[in-house]
């Protein structure tokens, strides 16, 4: 038997520690790519991981490289290429630097690994990863993007906290695109079945709404640049889902074919993962402020799109 082969386009912040993820679940062995010019980076972080396995006790290789040739055959590609956010920038600030880079790595993708599940995480989310879907022309089952695990992770944790019970009693989904603009939705949030709306008043979740929608750029704002850890542990769990054919059901940009009523684009949604990948969109009913603000979600990925198209 061989091991899964787990590739990382981009070997950043994000990129660590995906490869400090995947190793340590011994999800398979991971290749960590980037630019030749950090390729001293990438073959450094791959060196201390498997240095951090001899000690934790974990089986897997870790390679650092620049070459693509290294990712042949990969099951999973997972691509946080581009550059992050600094202060004072939105997603869409990155459209043009990160579009330029999305296409050679989408091209790259296409011949070294054919077969592979993709999940872009790279901003602006939404438009990468159509723009990925596009150039490799893999099916929407194996083009994801990775934004709702995080969103939804982040919406989860504000209520705990606000609640003041444990994280893993909490129930949340976040709809729509990765931006201001996405869908916190409250009807879906529950704590161990009950709604949340019965445990806190409407402004307090009024406020954690905002917080979520905002969640990346106060991370931003205290540190200087994106989030890693939250990011790396959504991607995670989504690669685990489809290598153990687990069928978790995770909110991710998935690439809609009337689903919700909405036609090639990219959008955060309730998928099932499992051995096949995306092997089904869920479509839950919404209220109708729900359906407004998705409306406006929905606006305001076309535009991205657009704006992609004529780069
Ligand atoms: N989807 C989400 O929820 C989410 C959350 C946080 C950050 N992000 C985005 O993820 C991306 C990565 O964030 P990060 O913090 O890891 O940034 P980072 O700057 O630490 O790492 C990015 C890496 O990509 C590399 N790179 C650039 N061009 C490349 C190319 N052509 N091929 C291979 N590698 C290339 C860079 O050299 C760098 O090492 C950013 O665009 C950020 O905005 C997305």
């Amino acid at each position: 038997m061989t091991r899964k082969k787990i590739a990382l386009i981009g070997a950043g912040n994000i990129g660590g520690e995906l490869a400090m993820l995947a190793a340590r679940r011994e999800l398979g062995d991971v290749v960590l790519l980037d630019i030749p010019d950090k390729e001293g980076v990438a073959k450094g972080k791959a060196l201390d991981i498997m240095q951090a396995g001899a000690l934790d006790g974990f089986d897997a290789n870790v390679l650092g490289t620049s070459d693509y040739a290294d990712i042949d055959g990969a099951d999973v590609v997972i691509v946080t290429a581009g550059i992050p956010r600094k202060p004072g920038m939105s997603r869409d600030d990155l459209l043009t630097i990160n579009l330029g880079i999305m296409r050679s790595v989408a091209a790259s993708v296409k011949e070294h690994a054919a077969g592979a599940l993709v999940i872009v995480i790279s901003n602006p989310l939404d438009a990468m990863v159509y723009e990925m879907k596009k150039i490799t022309g893999f099916p929407r089952a194996r083009v994801l993007g990775m934004a709702g695990a995080l969103d939804s992770a982040r919406f989860q944790c504000f209520i705990a906290e606000a609640i003041g019970v444990s994280v893993k009693a909490v129930n949340t989904l976040v709809l729509g695109g990765h931006g201001d603009t996405m869908v916190p939705c409250l009807s879906y949030c529950t704590v161990n079945g009950i709604p949340v709306t019965q445990l806190l008043d409407a402004a307090t979740l009024d406020a954690i709404v905002e917080r979520t929608r905002k969640g990346g750029g106060e991370i931003v704002g205290l540190m200087g640049t994106s989030a890693y850890f939250a990011p790396a542990a959504g991607a995670i769990s989504m690669a685990e889902s489809f290598l153990k054919a687990q069928r978790r059901l995770i909110a991710c940009a998935a690439y809609l074919e009337g689903e919700y009523g909405y036609s090639d684009l990219y959008m955060g949604v309730p998928i099932i993962i499992g051995g096949d990948g995306l092997e089904k969109v869920v479509e839950v009913e919404l209220s109708s402020d729900e359906k407004t603000a998705l409306q406006s979600s929905v606006d305001a990925v076309r535009e991205l799109i657009e704006a992609g198209s004529k780069l």
